[in-house]
C-alpha cells in the first residue's frame, strides 16, 4: 500500500533528508540536551536529580546512535500506546536500517520517539517536555500580531444572529461578508504555520513580526505564493456546513505557540458563523517535532491568555482582548464545542497511508467528520507518503485510501512548504522553474499550498 514514487531518505543528498538528518536532528538534540542541563541546574531534591542524570546519559546515547549510524532499536516499553506500532513497523520495515537509510519520515519520527524514550522511563521525569520553553518564548516574541488578532476578533462575528428566522439582514450581503472572513482567516491558519521551531532557530523579534504580519494586503499578496490553491472549492463545501449536517470540522494540529493560536481565531470564527457546531483538535501525546502541539501547551496558551502576564508595555485594551478571547475558548471547551483529543496514531512513524490499517478506530472517527483539515509540514509529508511525486500530482492520488478508501473524510491540507515533497500544483513546469530561479523555494516557507480532496462515501 503505497504510492509508485521513492520515498526520502537521509543519504539523498539533493533532498532536505539530507541536511536534516546530518546536521539538523544533531542541533535540536544538542539545544534540547542543553535545555536539560538548565532544568538540572534548577533542582534541589537528589532522586530526582540522578534520575535525570540518567535521562541525559540516554540523550546522550541516542545522539550516539543518531550521528554513529547505529541500527534502529525498537522502542522500549515505556507503557505508551504507540510501542507496539512502533516496533511492529521496525520489525516489517526497517530491520537491519539506521537514521540514514531508512526513510527521511520514519527516521525523523524515530528519533523524537527515541528523544520521548529518555524521559518516559524515567521515575519522575515522564512527561518532561524539553521544547516547551522554547514553546513558550516564541509565543511571548509574537506579541504584534497577537494583539492584532485579538483586539479585532475579540469582539463577536457581527453577522452570527443574521441566520435567525426573522432576521432583516441582507442574506446575500452575509453571505459574502462571511466568504470573505473565511478566506482571509483560512489564509491566517495557514501562515501560522511558517514559524514552526524547527527550522526558525535563533530568529530576532523582527523576523517573527515579518512572518506574522496579517494585515489585509499583506494576505492579498501572499495568495500568490500559494501554488496549489483550492480555497474556493475548500468555501464552496463550507459554506454548505450549516445546518445541513452535524457540523463537525477536525483540525490535526502542528505547532504550539503563535500557530495554535491562529488554529483557534479560525475556529472561533466557524463556531461563531454557524458554518461549524463542533471542532476537534487533535494534538500530539508528547514532545514531537520540536514545536508540534501537546495538551499541556493547548492548556498553558488557554490559562496563559485568561491568567498569564506575559506580555509586557501593553494597552488594557490589548491585556483584556486576549483575557476576554480566552474566556470565550474555555467556554467552548466546557460546552464541549471544542474537544481536544489526542491518539497515539498521531505520534508513530507510518504515513496516514497506512491509517486504516494501522489505526482503523482513528480513521472510523476521522471519516465521521465534515472535515478534516491538517494543518503543516509534517502532516503534509505523512499524507503524501513524504515520496518524489512530480509536482503535478493531484492531491487525491498523492494522498491514496485518504481519498479513495469508502469513508475517506473530506479533508483539506493548509502547509506551508518546507520538505521536498510538492504536490498539487498547476503544473510541474511551475515547480521546474522555481527550482530554477529560486533554489530553496521548497524548504523557506514563503510558499504554500491549500489541498482539498472531496473523500468519499463510506
Ligand atoms: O521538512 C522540514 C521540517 O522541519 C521537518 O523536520 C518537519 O517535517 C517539518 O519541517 C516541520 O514543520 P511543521 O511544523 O510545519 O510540520
Ligand atoms: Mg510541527
Amino acid at each position: 500500500n503505497s504510492p509508485p514514487w521513492p520515498a526520502f531518505r537521509g543519504y539523498h543528498e539533493y533532498s532536505f533528508a539530507h541536511a536534516t538528518m546530518g546536521v539538523r536532528l544533531p542541533t535540536i538534540l544538542g539545544k534540547a540536551i542543553q535545555d536539560v542541563i538548565r532544568t538540572l541546574n534548577e533542582q534541589w531534591d537528589e532522586d530526582k536529580m540522578i534520575d535525570l542524570n540518567k535521562c541525559i546519559e540516554r540523550m546522550e546515547d541516542l545522539m550516539h546512535d543518531l550521528t554513529g549510524q547505529a541500527v534502529l532499536r525498537p522502542i522500549i516499553d515505556d507503557g505508551e500506546g504507540d510501542v507496539a506500532l512502533w516496533n511492529k513497523e521496525i520489525a516489517k520495515y526497517f530491520q537491519g536500517k539506521n537514521f540514514i537509510n531508512a526513510p527521511w519520515l520514519f527516521a525523523e519520527a524515530y528519533k523524537y520517539r527515541r528523544l520521548h524514550e529518555c524521559f518516559s522511563i524515567s521515575k519522575y521525569w515522564g512527561d518532561y517536555d524539553v521544547f516547551f520553553r522554547q514553546k513558550c518564548d516564541t509565543f511571548s516574541r509574537s506579541s504584534q500580531a497577537v494583539f492584532e488578532l485579538s483586539t479585532r476578533f475579540v469582539l463577536p462575528w457581527k453577522f452570527a444572529e443574521s441566520h435567525t428566522p426573522g432576521s432583516d439582514a441582507n442574506v446575500e450581503q452575509v453571505h459574502e461578508a462571511e466568504r470573505l472572513m473565511f478566506l482571509e482567516l483560512t489564509q491566517i491558519c495557514l501562515w501560522g504555520n511558517s514559524t514552526d521551531l524547527s527550522l526558525l532557530i535563533n530568529m530576532t523579534e523582527e523576523d517573527i513580526k515579518k512572518l506574522q504580519s496579517t494585515g489585509g494586503e499583506h494576505l492579498a499578496a501572499t495568495e500568490k505564493n500559494i501554488l496549489g490553491n483550492h480555497l474556493p472549492r475548500l468555501w464552496e463545501h463550507v459554506k454548505e456546513l450549516r445546518g445541513k449536517t452535524g457540523g463537525r470540522i477536525d483540525f490535526v494540529l502542528d505547532n504550539a505557540g503563535f500557530e495554535l493560536y491562529c488554529d483557534c481565531v479560525y475556529a472561533d470564527f466557524l463556531i461563531q458563523s454557524g458554518l461549524a457546531k463542533q471542532i476537534r483538535f487533535h494534538g500530539k501525546r508528547f514532545a514531537w517535532f520540536v514545536s508540534d502541539v501537546t495538551k499541556k501547551d493547548w492548556d498553558w496558551l488557554l490559562n496563559v491568555m485568561v491568567h498569564g502576564e506575559l506580555f509586557k508595555d501593553i494597552s488594557d485594551t490589548e491585556r483584556e482582548s486576549l483575557r476576554k478571547l480566552g474566556l470565550r475558548w474555555k467556554q467552548y471547551e466546557r460546552e464541549g464545542k471544542w474537544i481536544y483529543e489526542q491518539h497515539p496514531f498521531w505520534c508513530t512513524g507510518y504515513t496516514y497511508w497506512d491509517m486504516i490499517t494501522e489505526a482503523p478506530d482513528l480513521f472510523l472517527h476521522l471519516s465521521r467528520s465534515d472535515l478534516v483539515i491538517f494543518k503543516g509540514d509534517l502532516n503534509h509529508r505523512k499524507l503524501t507518503y513524504d515520496c518524489a511525486a512530480p509536482a503535478a500530482t493531484p492531491f487525491e492520488e498523492a494522498i491514496g485510501p485518504m481519498a479513495s478508501a469508502p469513508g475517506a473524510p473530506k479533508i483539506c491540507s493548509l502547509r506551508t512548504v518546507k520538505s521536498d515533497v510538492v504536490v498539487g500544483l498547476p503544473s510541474n513546469e511551475l515547480a521546474d522553474k522555481l527550482d530554477k530561479d529560486e533554489p530553496g523555494w521548497k524548504i523557506s516557507g514563503k510558499y504554500a499550498v491549500v489541498l482539498f480532496s472531496e473523500g468519499r462515501p463510506g
